[in-house]
């Protein structure tokens, strides 16, 4: 086994689902290309369908040729349809896992078992697994989100795999932990020097955190309208960054010193609950609308869509964090579907000035700000005022941008997508950039805290047009303290 590149079982449960041909399939190849994947190392998928092996290589074939977002290299993609294996197996039958047993080899690589399917299917398959006596120490496993809808249901999932597998073999996925400019905050915080020790209640004045989709829900209905963007965008990702943003040095970037520091951000979330939910959360669905242009239909009549439905599709949050750090410096959480660009950014907004030398130009100065584009169009922004050239007509300012897109920086160097970072990572056991499963609980238990309150509430959500910022009350929200979003 090289030491470089692990070889490995990496076995795909849900293997002709669409996580696996959009997302873990391009990702591989791009992995395969950049030589990242040991020679032995090999794919095996694992579905419920009756069909060959040769069958199955030209699905998977198909597959990459639709989703891998460039032209494909002939020799690369041979190379990886030589990895890939087909097995049959229904995932309630433990009879049936012996096929798994006998195609795996753990003498000689470690066996990764990556779950891609529903989460009521985790039971199953790992108590198949066990039946077939496939589990070893070295064994992984990766758990797709969403772990639960609440924290009950997160501890049934969480408990019945921690039967199975000790928590150091779980690898619970939050994409958001891969994507590069996410992991960028980390590099911003604490390798420059003029951040670190600027990153507090003294200096900022608060944060804004927005992940925008134009979307709507595309065929998932279903789904999404038992899950809404709290539970599907808050509990997970907006909550992730938030911490990376909040979260204090850790002393390495070992995986205990990571997820130790966002747990504690966690810890230190001010509840919300029934008597505060009305200052603090704005819950929006959209209605009728545009975007770009072209005309869109409001969530409640979407395909399969349920005309008295109230989950929703907006959500906006004011969030304190009981802490020395962020003494009342509020972080504001934005997220929706079916707005007016797909855009996701922090935004660190800095104190004023306390008194301003420069009487003609501004009544106020306006404060700096640091905006992180995480996407699209990556990179870095500081706003802040500089002179305008000139002379005999005072000292005039202006707001200016410092822009650090990274695709210029870094000479248009292709921007991985995050699930090849986070399958590398499990390839060589690191688990820094997984969630571990306090966090998930905590996570919940603050989710399920604003749930109740809306529950109690049966205010229905408020509207707003498709291809918008959100309903008016988000503005609103912001406006009570005092502030406003970023535009
Ligand atoms: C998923 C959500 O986790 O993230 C989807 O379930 C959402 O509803 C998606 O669209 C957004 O991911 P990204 O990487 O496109 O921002």
């Amino acid at each position: 086994m090289g030491i470089d590149k692990p070889a490995c079982d990496f076995t795909i449960y849900g293997v002709l689902g669409d996580l696996t041909r959009r997302k873990l399939l391009p990702a591989l190849y791009q992995l395969d290309k950049a030589d990242l994947l040991h020679d032995d190392t090999r794919i095996i998928g694992i579905a419920r369908h009756k069909i060959t092996r040769q069958e199955f290589i030209e699905k998977m074939r198909h597959n990459l040729q639709t989703f891998v977002k460039e032209t494909l290299d002939e020799d690369v993609l041979s190379r990886m349809l030589a990895r890939m294996h087909y097995v049959l197996v229904n995932l309630d039958i433990p009879d049936e896992y012996q096929r798994i047993k006998e195609i795996v080899d753990q003498e000689q690589r470690i066996l990764i078992n990556y779950f891609s399917v529903a989460p009521f299917l985790f039971g199953d398959i790992c108590t198949g697994l066990h039946h077939a006596d496939i589990i070893t120490p070295e064994t992984r496993v990766v758990l797709e989100k969403p772990i639960g809808r609440d924290l009950e249901s997160s501890r049934v999932i969480n408990d019945t795999v921690a039967r199975f597998f000790n928590e150091d073999q779980v690898y619970r996925i939050d994409h958001y932990l891969g994507k590069e400019t996410v992991m960028n905050l980390m590099a911003l915080r604490f390798a420059n020097s003029i951040f670190t020790t600027n990153w507090d209640h003294n200096t900022i004045d608060h944060v804004q955190i927005t992940v925008a989709e134009e979307v709507g829900i595309e065929g998932r209905w279903g789904y999404f309208d038992k899950s809404g963007q709290l539970r599907d965008m808050v509990q997970n990702h907006l909550m992730q960054i938030l911490t990376l943003v909040a979260m204090e040095p850790p002393v390495n970037l070992n995986d205990d010193s990571l997820r130790n520091e966002k747990l504690k951000v966690l810890k230190a979330l001010r509840p919300i609950t029934e008597d505060n939910i009305d200052r603090k959360v704005v819950r929006g669905q959209y209605g009728d609308g545009f975007i770009r242009g072209k005309e869109v239909t409001g969530y409640l009549e979407e395909k399969d869509g349920d005309p008295s439905s109230t989950t929703e599709t907006f959500v906006a949050i004011r969030v304190d964090i009981d802490n020395w750090r962020w003494a009342d410096v509020p972080f504001y959480l934005r997220t929706g579907k079916g707005m007016a660009a797909k855009r996701s950014e922090v935004v660190i907004i800095f104190k004023r000035l306390p008194h301003n030398i420069f009487p003609d130009s501004y009544n106020n100065l306006p404060p700096n700000k640091l905006i992180i584009r995480l996407q699209p169009d990556e990179g870095v922004e500081i706003e802040m005022l500089n002179k305008v050239p000139g002379i005999g007509d005072g000292l005039q300012l202006q707001r200016t941008m410092l822009d650090l897109s990274f695709c210029e920086a870094f000479n248009n160097s292709r921007i991985a997508d995050a699930y090849e970072r986070l399958i590398l990572e499990i390839i060589h056991g690191h688990q820094a950039l997984f969630i571990h499963r306090e966090e998930v609980e905590r996570s919940w238990t603050w989710i399920d805290s604003i749930h109740a309150a809306w529950q109690k509430s049966h205010e229905p959500p408020k509207q707003y047009p498709a291809g918008s910022w959100g309903p008016v009350a988000s503005v609103a929200l912001l406006a009570r303290d005092d502030r406003e979003w970023e535009e």
